[in-house]
């Protein structure tokens, strides 16, 4: 581990630094695996959601590939802080991609682009010829969120690797070990409630697992969710059974506390949402709930008026379940 004695978080501080030590999304890792052994890298896009382990596994393999040393010299990294536009294209990335390292035979250069959809176009476009241009020196590796930002004649040139959200149980798993690690106490509502929370996201489990341990000590379900400022999912839970059975009075006075309370409304939402895809509800009904929140999550995206459309919401509800 890190020689330094300041205190890390603990993302960087468990970040996996080997490829098998990455936890989920077998397939992806597998096949980055194969590339460290093989050693033949090709340009590379890593897509997926936020927080389960892409920047990670870029690195992972590119020490796996060049060795700790090496990377030093023939790993150039830049990620949304720095400044991407053209002109970086033009100069930094083409004055690393032109210097010369003296490398183990079928070894290239690597350089990291993280964050990547977040590259301006016009850098994108610089970027095509760049590629090509070094190819027989130099491999690019981009992570990225949404890989459609990505145009088109750069995906062509590279391989895509796809990552998902991970499980629940990969998350509580990691969860629990880091717990052990720096002695957390860690009650079982208290790993559910960060699992939830997260809902596939290691960094953010992670994140609310440490301010939860930093501010209030005890990792219970109700410290994260206060800590992690999220509406109990239980009282949600509550607000949902409501209105399955019609009580449109009941099920919007939750829902009115909670927005009162002060939580985004797309907070607010989206744990309606998933309260309804995994509450136990009759199937037709479970569908027209789905529908009736992911219209209200639009409208209020759209700016319509919250109470308005959270009481339509409600009322739209109970009527599907009057309906059956
Ligand atoms: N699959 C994983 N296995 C173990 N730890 C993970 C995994 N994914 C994420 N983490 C933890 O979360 C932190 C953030 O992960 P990482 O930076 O790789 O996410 P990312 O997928 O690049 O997310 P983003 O899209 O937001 O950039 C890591 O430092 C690590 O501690
Ligand atoms: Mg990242």
């Amino acid at each position: 581990m890190a020689t330094t004695t300041k205190k890390l978080p603990w993302v960087e501080k468990y970040r996996p630094r080997l490829l098998k030590d990455v936890v989920g999304n077998e397939e992806a890792v597998s096949r980055l695996s194969v590339i460290a052994k093989s050693g033949v890298l090709p340009h590379m896009i890593l897509s997926g959601p936020p927080g389960v382990g892409k920047t990670t596994s870029v690195h992972c393999l590119a020490n796996e590939l060049l060795g700790k040393e090496l990377s030093k010299k023939a790993v150039l990294e830049l990620n949304a802080s720095d400044d991407r536009g053209i002109e970086v294209v033009r100069t930094s990335i083409k004055t690393f991609a032109q210097k010369k390292v003296t490398l183990p035979p079928n070894r290239q250069k690597i350089i990291i682009l993280d964050e990547a959809d977040s590259m301006t176009a016009a850098a994108q476009q610089a970027l095509r010829r760049t590629m090509e241009n070094f190819s027989g020196t130099t491999r690019f590796m981009l992570a990225c969120n949404q890989p459609d930002k990505i145009i088109e004649p750069i995906q062509s040139r590279c391989a895509i690797v796809r990552f998902t959200k991970l499980t629940d149980s990969q998350v509580k798993a990691r969860l629990v070990t880091v717990a052990a690690k720096e002695s957390v106490p860690l009650t079982q509502d208290g790993i559910d409630a960060l699992t939830f929370i997260a809902d596939g996201d290691m960094r953010q489990a992670m994140c609310g697992m440490e301010a939860t341990f930093a501010g209030k000590g005890d990792v219970t379900a109700d410290n994260v969710y206060q800590v992690c400022d999220t509406p109990s999912p239980e009282q949600v839970k509550q607000m949902v059974a409501m209105a399955s059975k019609g009580d449109f009075d009941g099920a919007s006075g939750i829902l009115m506390k909670l927005h009162g309370e002060g939580f985004a409304v797309t907070d607010l939402l989206s744990t309606v949402y998933r309260a309804v895809c995994y509450g136990e509800l009759p199937e037709g009904m479970r569908m027209n709930f789905m529908r009736v929140v992911a219209e209200t999550h639009l409208r209020v995206s759209q700016g319509s008026d919250t109470i308005l459309q959270l009481s339509g919401m409600v009322g739209a509800m109970c009527m599907a379940a009057h309906s059956g």
